[in-house]
């Protein structure tokens, strides 16, 4: 099975909102992502918009060969911008304002009316599904019962405990028994969260995973080694 990744570029937007100005573009950079090879985009239109705006996304939708992963919140207002520009999939995340980034999975037993009805709305909509969680058996058997197409696992803790050079045995377990269980009842398997090298490599193992979505170490990266393309470009202006 060909494993597929899907590339965040929300902080290509946070990039772009530093200057308030249009450069970088996202969707220049979403049509670079797609022609190196990734398979999906994925933004997270946030309810304080700090990085990707509105604008961002109807830009990248009006393409319609983008294959747009779109994260929202399991809240109304989201559900309806969705709906107007119908993106491919959609991935429900928690979200708290004052959070840097999506700290732990969505809480399913709290909200599971609330995103059963949301689902139901995507899923007829024709609009592939799955919901962040954290790597929890239970989690997982609500997911399908709700009316989930996909789950993606929180991969935040086990790629903290690598980069950091912890034990991540414990963590490796527990998620390779999600992404079995997930698959045995008829779902299908993401991971997405604080991701680079090492830990693509080694979650790339388990064969149920089938797509990993990864964000701010690709955008990090391409600052560290594009740069070197562009400062040459401009010492040829230069000199
Ligand atoms: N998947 C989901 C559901 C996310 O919310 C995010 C961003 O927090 C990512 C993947 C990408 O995470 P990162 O930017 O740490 O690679």
């Amino acid at each position: 099975m060909k494993k597929r990744l899907g590339v965040n570029i929300d902080h290509v937007a946070t990039l772009r909102n530093a200057r308030g100005e249009k450069h970088p573009d996202p969707y220049t950079v979403a049509l670079e992502v797609l022609k190196s090879g990734a398979d999906s985009i994925t933004v997270h239109l946030r309810e304080d918009r700090r990085h990707i705006k509105d604008i961002d996304l109807k830009v990248l939708s009006s393409n319609k060969s983008i294959p747009i992963n779109l994260e929202i919140a399991s809240d109304p207002i989201m559900v309806k911008i969705a709906l107007k520009y119908k993106p491919s999939y959609i991935c429900l995340v928690p979200e708290k304002r004052n959070e840097i980034t999506t700290e732990g999975g969505l809480n399913l037993k709290k909200n599971k009316n609330k995103i059963k009805k949301i689902l139901e709305i995507f899923n007829s909509n024709s609009i592939r599904t799955s919901l962040f969680i954290n790597p929890s058996l239970q989690d997982i058997k609500l997911s399908k019962i709700l009316g989930s197409k996909c789950i993606e696992i929180h991969t935040g803790k086990i790629s903290n405990q690598i980069k950091y050079n912890k034990d991540y045995s414990k963590e490796l377990i527990k998620i390779k028994k999600c992404a079995f269980y997930a698959k045995k009842i008829g779902l299908e398997v993401h991971a997405g969260h604080g991701m680079d090298y090492k830990t693509a490599q080694i979650l790339n193992r388990i064969k149920q995973i089938e797509e990993f979505n990864i964000g701010h170490f690709i955008i990090g990266e391409s600052v560290s080694y594009g740069i070197s393309k562009v400062v040459k470009k401009f010492i040829n202006i230069l000199r």
